[in-house]
């Protein structure tokens, strides 16, 4: 899966390389390194990547005409696990076009998670076949699906007791993203949240938002809005303490 996917990538590469020759002079190094390695080395890490100050949301111009560009690198590269529209495939990649996820997925950490990919997974990480402005045009791409404002993200320090967590992780989460969280490879259909490949990008208000809003159109309801589940609702504090439980034990 993983050879098939960088053969895919590669092939992308030669598709837009000359288009990058000419944007750099001639002057590319060169030498067997894939140039575009170097951007995703720039991209936050440690609490600037885990914690998105409010107003951040969006760093990435969304023109037609990037989003014209960047579907096409989606669809040479992303269809086949992440669906023609982003409908996502359950158990192979997750949806992509769902409103509560495109509402707390600020740029940046779509600029991460596609450029490191979530390492551990099928995720492949695109920053090594793809240049930055192909893969902000795919996020441009992206916000063509979002019909709903950015959300606005509580990115407090997380306050939560993680062995209290641990027991709702096992009770409510597990079910679907596996004991250890590993996702796809350890259960079913949840994506792998225990790991530090997705733990390392994502901020607590991300994870705050989507354990209570869960993502519209999949199987991950909202658990912390009583009238919207029947699964189990969390109080604010199990949310913390599931979070806190996460942070813990990331793997
Ligand atoms: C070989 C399959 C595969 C391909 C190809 C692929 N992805 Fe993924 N992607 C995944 C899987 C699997 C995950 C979830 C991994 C996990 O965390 O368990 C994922 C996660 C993501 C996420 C995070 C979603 C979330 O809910 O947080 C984004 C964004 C994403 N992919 C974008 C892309 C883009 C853009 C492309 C094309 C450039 C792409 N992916 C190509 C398999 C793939
Ligand atoms: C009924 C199954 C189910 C249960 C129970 C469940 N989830 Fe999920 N969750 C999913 C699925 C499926 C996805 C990915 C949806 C997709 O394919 O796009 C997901 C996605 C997520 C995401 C987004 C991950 C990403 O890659 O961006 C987070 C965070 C999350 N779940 C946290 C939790 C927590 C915490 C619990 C326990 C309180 C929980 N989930 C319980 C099915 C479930």
């Amino acid at each position: 899966m993983r050879r098939t996917t960088l053969g895919l990538g590669c092939a992308v590469l030669l598709m837009f390389g000359c288009a990058e020759d000419a944007d750099t002079g001639g002057e590319d190094p060169g030498g067997g390194e894939p140039a575009a390695a170097s951007w995703v080395a720039e991209l936050p890490t440690g609490e600037a990547a885990t914690g998105v100050p409010s107003g951040e949301m969006r760093s990435i111009e969304a023109t037609p005409a990037a989003a014209q560009a960047g579907q096409a690198v989606y669809g040479a590269n992303c269809v086949p696990c992440h669906g023609a529209e982003g409908e996502g495939r359950l158990g192979i990649g997750p949806k992509l076009n769902s409103e509560t996820f495109l509402a707390a997925a600020s740029d940046g950490y779509l600029l991460r998670t596609i450029g490191r990919g979530r390492v551990g997974t099928t995720m492949p990480g695109w920053g090594t076949t793809l240049d930055r402005g192909e893969v902000e045009s795919v996020i441009a791409y992206m916000r063509s699906w979002q019909e709903v404002e950015p959300a606005e993200l509580d990115e407090e320090p997380c306050e939560g007791d993680a062995e209290a967590g641990a027991e709702r992780f096992r009770e409510i989460c597990a079910a679907c993203h596996g004991l250890s969280g590993g996702g796809y490879q350890e259960t079913s259909n949840g994506t792998g949240i225990g790991r530090s490949a997705f733990l390392a990008d994502v901020s607590n208000g991300y994870l705050r938002y989507i354990v209570e809003h869960g993502k519209s159109n999949t199987p991950m309801r909202p658990f912390g809005r009583p009238e919207a589940t029947a699964v189990a609702n969390l109080t604010d504090q199990d949310v913390e303490n599931v979070i806190a439980h996460l942070r813990a034990s990331a793997w």
